[in-house]
């Protein structure tokens, strides 16, 4: 899609290394940078520091870059919460993403995500309300687009079922163990929806070490890691990584150039689930 990199830096748990780390990703080539504004796991006003120091250095402009972030139910924070939690769910979905402006020192971000929905069995009415309130958000020009993250194939039945609009982008745990999520990239695809995987790397500690991997790695002269990467915008997932070394940093960029052979691809594919 345009204007969407295949690979996103994702700022979650660097707490005070966030700024440096944030303006170190966008030096190293990328330009696309995923937050959230629940500080139990992400720093995003320090993510907003990185951005600025990027912007004063002349790294990057604003207009280059792909910024998402997410709004996050009261179950998912501590008690540093960006919004009144008093307040219905989408005055909270305005507060927040007011403040993740705020934070980012922008007036639109590119993605706002939801970033749970509220219970794990099914798509709730406190969900559609929080859609709706995104879909203002939408509207009123803060963001570009909109998406869901840790959801099932059901949630997002039950979402467009009920008439709700579809997400722009779905952002998952990426097993290889459930067919690198088979069911839910199937639904994206069949809707151009685009899927987004994280934890493509710690969530697949076995295809990591699997020797079909490591011949592939050995054959086209990169790690595993960059493998498994290249597979994921191959099957066409915008991948996540959140590395904290300049070196992997260099590496996870340098994986898009990595010329998988179909077939390989279909192997990796199918090494599990
Ligand atoms: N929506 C959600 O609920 C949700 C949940 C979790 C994560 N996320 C997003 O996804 C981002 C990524 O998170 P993640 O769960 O995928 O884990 P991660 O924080 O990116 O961890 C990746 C691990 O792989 C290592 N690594 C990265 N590149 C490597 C390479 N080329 N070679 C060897 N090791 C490498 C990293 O170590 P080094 O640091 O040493 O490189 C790190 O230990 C987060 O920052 C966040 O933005 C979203």
């Amino acid at each position: 899609m345009t204007g969407v990199p295949r690979l996103l830096y994702g700022t979650a748990w660097k707490e005070d290394r966030t700024e440096a780390l944030t303006e170190l990703a966008l030096r190293a080539g990328f330009r696309g940078i995923d937050t959230a504004n629940q500080r139990r796991h992400y720093f995003e006003a320090a993510v907003g520091a990185g951005l600025a120091a990027a912007y004063r250095a002349g790294v990057v402009t604003r207009a280059e870059l792909f910024l998402q972030t997410k709004f996050t139910y009261q179950a998912g924070q501590d008690h540093r919460l960006p919004y009144d939690p008093a307040a219905e769910v989408a005055t909270q979905v305005a507060q927040s993403m007011a403040s993740s402006l705020e934070h980012l020192g922008t007036e639109r971000v590119d993605s706002f995500v939801l970033h749970g929905p509220a219970s794990g069995y099914g798509w709730s009415d406190e969900d559609s309300e929080a859609w709706a309130a995104m879909c203002d958000a939408r509207d009123g020009g803060r963001t570009r687009w909109l998406g869901v993250s840790n959801v099932s194939l059901r949630h997002l039945q039950q979402m467009t079922a009920a008439g709700g609009e579809a997400p722009t982008f779905v952002q998952n745990r990426c097993f290889a163990r459930l067919g690198w999520d088979r069911q839910v990239r199937a639904f994206c695809t069949e809707r151009g929806i685009v899927y987004q995987g994280f934890s493509l790397l710690t969530a697949n500690p076995e295809v990591l070490r699997h020797p079909l991997v490591a011949r592939i790695a050995s054959q086209h002269r990169v790690t595993p890691a960059q493998v498994v990467f290249r597979f994921a915008q191959a099957v066409g997932m915008v991948a996540l990584t959140g590395t904290t070394d300049a070196e992997h940093m260099r590496q996870d960029l340098a994986s898009e150039t990595v010329a998988l052979a179909d077939d390989e691809v279909r192997a990796i594919e199918s090494l599990s689930g």
